[in-house]
């Protein structure tokens, strides 16, 4: 029994569905052995996906990156996602999609003729709360010490895991990353700047994930007329920011109200933010 989860919850496994105690794979699971594999977290609310077509796609791009062949069609896709949600009889929920290279003997190079294991559960989604919202979040910087694809959404993500322990051993929420003075990202959201009233955030390139939430702040921001710039952004833009906040499919777009244990701005959610955020809430309201 794995304590904090709901062990009769039904996942999917390689085309079986099992309860969540039941489902086991390989120890030689290339997953396991080498974090061969890629990943996807789909967020839904009220039991409806929000932008699932973008996060198959993205997954899609992921396997095509790391060159996992994987048979399943994006309808094979959306069906597991909705019968998923459906199953869990869950209102808010995130669904959680990982395809490994498989299971083979321990070899660096590619297995012949292995079939890629496919792993997808639904949790609980339980969203940032009132507090949070009217609060903020602290962050402190980092170095950022990950590989260079950090756009392929890899479950070897232990750089990211030692970037979030890093923020609570700082005794704050998370980190901002750098590399090379330049603002990358969060340990697991997107980074977002806000200077003289542009909204800012690191180019689309290699070195950050590409989040969903990406292209839909693109999309908000010209919504609620809010000029947006993809540029580099200096160590000392982000630390003289107006406004910063992060955005991710579980922590959807909050405020950074204090960085390196300075206020950002005035301290409180700023107005660019609260704008993002009704724009945001209304897409979820939407659905
Ligand atoms: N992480 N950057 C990184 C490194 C991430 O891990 C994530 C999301 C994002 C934001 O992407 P999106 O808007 O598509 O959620 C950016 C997910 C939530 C996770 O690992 O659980």
């Amino acid at each position: 029994m794995i304590p904090n989860v709901d062990n009769d919850s039904l996942v999917y496994l390689n085309g079986e569905r099992v309860r969540l105690r039941d489902a086991k794979v390989s120890v030689l699971d290339r997953g396991f052995i080498f974090g061969d594999g890629v990943y996807d977290v789909v967020p839904a609310y009220d039991g409806k996906p929000l932008r699932m077509h973008a996060h198959l796609a993205r997954l899609e791009r992921s396997l095509e990156a790391v060159r996992i062949p994987c048979d399943l069609t994006r309808a094979d896709w959306e069906r597991i996602v909705l019968e998923l949600i459906e199953g869990s009889g869950l209102a808010d929920c995130v669904v959680y999609i990982q395809v490994t290279r498989g299971v083979a003997r321990r070899d660096h190079a590619f297995p012949e003729g292995v079939e890629p294991t496919v792993f997808c559960m639904v949790s609980p989604f339980t969203r940032p709360d009132e507090r949070l919202r009217q609060q903020g979040l602290s962050a402190v910087s980092l170095p950022d010490e990950r590989w260079l694809r950090c756009n392929i959404k890899s479950v070897s993500l232990l750089g990211n895991v030692l970037a979030r322990q890093a923020a609570i051993d700082a005794g704050v929420d998370d980190v901002i990353q750098f590399r090379d003075g330049h603002l990358t990202e969060g340990s697991a959201a997107n980074i977002w700047v806000v200077r003289n009233g542009t909204l800012l955030a690191p180019p689309r390139d290699e070195l950050i994930l590409e989040g969903i939430r990406y292209g839909l702040m693109e999309e908000l921001a010209d919504r609620c007329g809010i000029p947006f710039e993809a540029r580099p952004v200096t160590e000392a833009e982000v630390a003289s920011a107006d406004e910063l906040m992060l955005t991710s499919a579980t922590k959807e777009v909050l405020p950074i109200t204090r960085y390196n244990g300075q206020a950002v701005g005035s301290g409180l959610p700023g107005p660019v933010y609260a704008r993002l955020r009704a724009a945001y809430d209304a897409v979820i309201a939407a659905l």
